[in-house]
């Protein structure tokens, strides 16, 4: 039996009912207090443990639940029973959330957003945990916890620095793409709802044929994209640091639900094969020109949980939770993700969080894995717990097999080398993008990106600040010699390093 929402008799947790709840059992009225008080003991020992590890990342963050429906078939593409027709629907949650900041945080931090998916349906769980970026920092999961140090608290001073950070992003130039975005408006957005979400990975689509299809997943916002620039988002951080969350709740209790797009973007294991870059390298995009944008469904948020912690904060998305007929790829970095999320969780809230009412999939799940902490529901029953048995425990379902993936090395390595020569281009597509912004969006990511290396400090200043403006240089020269401007570096044309690399990204 679950704790009661109606009003009535307060109890323990036990369900005894509470004689009284504002004075401890004590010796005469001066005190002491008695031992015997066990109610006192209780409140005291839950309210001792009500802390759970925040996430080690993403730790901010905001909710809700709500409704997706597919909108156009791609049932060619996927065997994916949310897909199977048009006009399916499911529910979801979305929890949106800031990268690097603690848990109380203000929401208007640059940064990128978390942009995390889970969709209820009956093929299982199927979690798209993505950005408001398509790109990411890094291409190699064993690069991700150096690179989140950088983000987090200086080991002495415990203050967040610029000068790791700039040191980190000088020293790996496949970060200048997301850098560029990060340093843009769209590092600030405002609030959740009026930025786009992205899987950022390519995944696999499997049809019912069994062949696959690399996709890449898109959400559009409905809402108009929406930034604040950089004075605009410090104001609101003395103002209302928890701006994003009440954005989202006042939309949804107004009635005012945001909705999303979802699009994909598809490649073909041919195409994949001789394309101009690795198509699984999280750091640039696939030009939508030649991979437009499929439009399959819209999601629309429409419920406020009724409780943060129980919904949001103990809600545990992983990129490692597919269905049939969508499945992973090759990139590095899903890779990383598929083994990192579970753990996390299973650290953050233990070994059955898959038991809780925000993760648990509605349809049900059957399996032999039984006992431990907090294990909800009846652990299995009186059903087997072991496999193969005689006795009908569940079994598996060959139909559910993925097609043969070839791969494209015999022989294991720690590859530092490319295969294409597009791979090692970090500054095509971030020269791109700021070729692309109007002339206000350009001044606003110049001014944005000096005031953030004016922040670059100590004996290692003057080294660092020249390692990143030339890659500023190789991006763009414009971009390269309005940054040194701005940061009163007087540069000399640094001809080796002014002509970008060949350009690979379309
Ligand atoms: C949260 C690891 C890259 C998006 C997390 C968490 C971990 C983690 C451990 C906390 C999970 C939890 O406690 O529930 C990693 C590793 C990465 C990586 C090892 C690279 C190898 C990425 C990328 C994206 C991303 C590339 C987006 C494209 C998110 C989001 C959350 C998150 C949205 C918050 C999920 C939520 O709302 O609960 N990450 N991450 N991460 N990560 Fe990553």
């Amino acid at each position: 039996m679950e704790e009661s929402t109606q009003p009535r008799t307060l109890t323990t947790a036990a369900g005894r009912p509470i004689f009284d709840n504002q004075n401890s059992l004590s010796a005469g009225p001066r005190g002491p207090l008695l031992l015997q008080d066990y109610f006192l003991h209780e409140k005291l020992a839950h309210f001792n443990r009500e802390r759970i590890p925040e996430r080690v990342v993403h730790a901010k963050g905001s909710g809700a639940y709500g409704t997706f429906k597919v909108t156009h078939d791609i049932t060619s593409l996927t065997r994916a029973q949310l897909f199977s027709q048009v006009g399916n629907q499911c529910r979801i949650f979305l929890r949106f959330s800031t990268v690097g900041g603690e848990k109380g945080s203000a929401d208007t931090e640059r940064d990128p957003r978390g942009f995390a998916l889970k969709f209820y349906t009956p093929g299982g769980n199927w979690d798209v945990v993505g950005n408001n970026t398509p790109v990411f920092f890094v291409k190699d999961p064993v690069k991700f916890p150096d690179f989140i140090h950088t983000q987090k608290r200086e080991a002495r001073s415990n203050l967040k620095s610029a000068t790791m950070m700039w040191d980190f992003w000088s020293l790996n130039p496949e970060s200048l793409h997301q850098v560029t975005i990060l340093m843009s408006d769209r590092g600030t957005p405002y609030g959740y709802r009026h930025m786009h979400g992205f899987g950022s990975h390519t995944f696999s689509l499997i049809n019912a044929q069994n062949e696959r299809t690399w996709v890449k997943f898109h959400f559009r916002t409905e809402q108009g994209i929406k930034n604040f620039t950089n004075e605009e988002a410090a104001q609101m951080k003395a103002q209302d640091a928890d701006f994003a969350q009440h954005d989202l709740v006042d939309a949804i209790d107004s009635g005012n639900f945001p909705r999303w797009k979802m699009f994909i973007q598809t490649m073909t294991q041919e195409q994949a094969k001789t394309f101009r870059w690795n198509p699984f390298d999280l750091t640039k995009v696939w030009p939508q020109g030649e991979f437009p944008l499929q439009e399959v469904g819209v999601l629309e948020l429409n419920e406020v949980p009724v409780n943060y912690h129980a919904h949001v904060e103990q809600a545990a998305f992983a990129p490692a939770h597919v269905v049939d007929g969508i499945g992973y790829s090759p990139d590095k970095m899903l890779q990383g993700r598929i083994l990192s999320y579970p753990d996390a969780q299973r650290y953050r809230l233990g070994a059955n969080y898959e038991h809780l009412p925000v993760n648990a999939c509605p349809y049900g799940f059957s399996n032999y894995q039984r006992d431990g902490q907090m294990a909800l529901g009846n652990n299995g029953g009186p059903g087997p717990n072991y496999f193969p048995n005689s006795f009908d425990g569940p079994a598996e379902d060959k139909t559910v097999g993925e097609p043969d993936q070839e791969l494209d090395g015999l022989f294991a390595d720690r590859f530092d080398r490319n295969v294409g020569p597009g791979d090692d281009d970090h500054y095509t597509q971030p020269g791109n993008l700021f070729r692309l912004l109007d002339a206000q969006a350009q001044r606003n990511l110049i001014d944005n990106i000096v005031g953030s290396m004016r922040g670059i400090d100590g004996p290692k200043k003057d080294l660092i600040i020249q390692r990143q403006l030339c890659h500023w240089f190789r991006a763009d020269i414009r971009l390269g010699m309005a940054i040194a401007k701005g940061l009163g570096v007087d540069v000399e044309m640094p001809t080796q390093h002014l002509q970008p690399v060949a350009a690979a990204a379309g």
